[in-house]
C-alpha cells in the first residue's frame, strides 16, 4: 500500500512537498545501507497555469537554468500540451541538505501526473526519484521518497509497512513506513551551501580504499540500531545512536567546521545531533533533551545557524486545492 493516488486535475493545478532531514545512514544508503528520514514540514509549492509559452516564475529563460524544473519538463510534460507557468515558493533553504531539490522534483511530478489524468504514490516517489537522479548525476531515492510519503520512512530496513521498492542498475532500496514517536526536532543551516554529488563521490572513493567494507558494515549496524530505538521511542539511546553515524561522517571526511561549531553549541541540552545530509557544510539536525527544544534553537541561532524547530510532516506531496489539505502521511 503506497497511500492515497495523486487525482486528475485541470490547470491551474498546484502541488506542494515537504522538505527532510536524515536521521540515520546518508551516503551509505547510495552503496544500499540503511537510512532513516523524516519529512519536515517546511514546503515547496508550485502553481502550474496557463501562459503563452513555458515560463519559469514568469521568466521562459529560466527553465533552461533550473536543472531539476527542466528534467521535469523534459521527461514528463507530454509533447504538443498547453504551455504553463510554473511559479515555485519555497520555505526550505537551498543547498542546505533539507531537502530543497526533493521537495521541487516531488511538487514538479506531482502537478505533471495530476494534469496527464493522475497516477499512484509509488509511481510519483519513483519519477521524483529518476529526475533527482537526471538532475544530480548520482543518489539514492531517500530524499524524494520522504518528501513523497511524509512522515518518517526507512531504506532497506526490515520491519514497517511496505511503501514501495526502486531500482537503480545493481542497486535496489525497499521504502517503509515508521512511526512517528511525536518528537520535536530542530534543524539548521551552517549558511555553506555544497554540492550532493560532489559529496557523495568523495565519500564513495574513501569506501573505496581497504578499510571502506569494514565502514559500511558499521554504518549499517548504527543505522539499524538507531531505527529500532526510534521505533521503540527510546530518546537516549537514538541521540547515543546519532552521535555515532556523526562519527562516522567525520570519519568518511563529510564534517565542516561550521557544522563542528553548531554541534558543541547545542550538546548540553541535546539528547543527541549530528550533520544531515551530504554534508561539506549544509546542516544538522538535533534531537533535544525532553523540554530543550527553545534553547536548542537560541544556541543554534546564537552560533550562527539557521534554525528551524520541525516536526514529522503531516502528509506528504499532494495537490493544493482551496479550501482542503493535502492527504495524511500513508501507513
Ligand atoms: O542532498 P542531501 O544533502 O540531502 O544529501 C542526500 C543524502 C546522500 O545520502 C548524501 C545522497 C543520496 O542521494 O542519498
Amino acid at each position: 500500500m503506497s497511500g492515497a493516488p495523486i487525482p486528475a486535475a485541470t490547470l491551474p493545478v498546484s502541488a506542494r512537498a515537504p522538505g527532510k532531514c536524515i536521521v540515520f545512514g546518508e551516503h551509505a544508503v547510495v552503496h544500499g545501507r540503511p537510512e532513516l528520514l523524516l519529512a519536515i514540514d517546511l514546503w515547496t509549492q508550485v502553481l502550474a497555469s496557463p501562459a503563452p509559452s513555458m515560463r519559469l516564475n514568469g521568466d521562459p529563460a529560466a527553465i533552461a537554468e533550473n536543472a531539476y524544473v527542466r528534467t521535469a519538463l523534459a521527461a514528463l510534460w507530454p509533447p504538443g500540451a498547453p504551455s504553463v507557468d510554473w511559479r515555485t515558493v519555497s520555505t526550505i533553504p537551498r543547498a542546505a541538505g533539507l531537502g530543497s531539490s526533493a521537495a521541487l522534483s516531488a511538487a514538479m511530478t506531482a502537478a505533471i501526473f495530476a494534469a496527464r489524468g493522475g497516477a499512484e504514490r509509488s509511481e510519483v516517489a519513483e519519477a521524483a526519484f529518476r529526475l533527482e537522479r537526471d538532475a544530480q548525476g548520482i543518489g539514492s531515492p531517500g530524499d524524494t521518497s520522504a518528501s513523497v510519503a511524509g512522515g518518517l520512512v526507512t531504506l532497506n530496513a526490515e520491519g514497517g509497512s511496505l511503501l514501495w521498492q526502486l531500482t537503480h542498475e545493481e542497486r535496489s532500496w525497499t521504502v517503509r513506513r515508521v512511526a512517528d514517536p511525536g518528537w520535536v526536532w530542530v534543524v539548521a543551516y551552517s549558511g555553506v551551501p555544497r554540492n550532493t554529488g560532489d559529496a557523495v563521490r568523495s565519500v564513495g572513493r574513501r569506501l573505496a580504499e581497504p578499510d571502506g567494507p569494514r565502514l559500511l558494515e558499521e554504518f549499517e549496524s548504527v543505522a539499524l540500531a538507531g531505527i529500532d530505538a526510534v521505533r521503540n521511542e527510546d530518546r537516549e539511546l537514538t541521540g547515543q545512536k546519532m552521535a555515532e553515524n556523526h562519527e562516522l561522517l567525520r570519519r568518511v571526511g563529510v564534517s565542516h567546521e561550521r557544522l563542528e561549531a553548531l554541534l558543541d553549541a547545542v550538546r548540553p541540552v541535546a539528547a543527541g545531533s549530528k550533520l544531515t545530509g551530504a554534508g561539506a557544510g549544509g546542516s544538522v539536525v538535533v534531537l533535544p533533551r525532553a523540554g530543550r527544544e527553545v534553547e536548542v534553537l537560541q544556541r543554534l541561532k546564537r552560533a550562527g545557524g539557521q534554525a528551524y524547530v520541525v516536526r514529522a510532516a503531516s502528509a506528504g506531496t499532494g495537490l493544493v486545492t482551496p479550501g482542503s489539505e493535502p492527504s495524511a502521511p500513508t501507513s
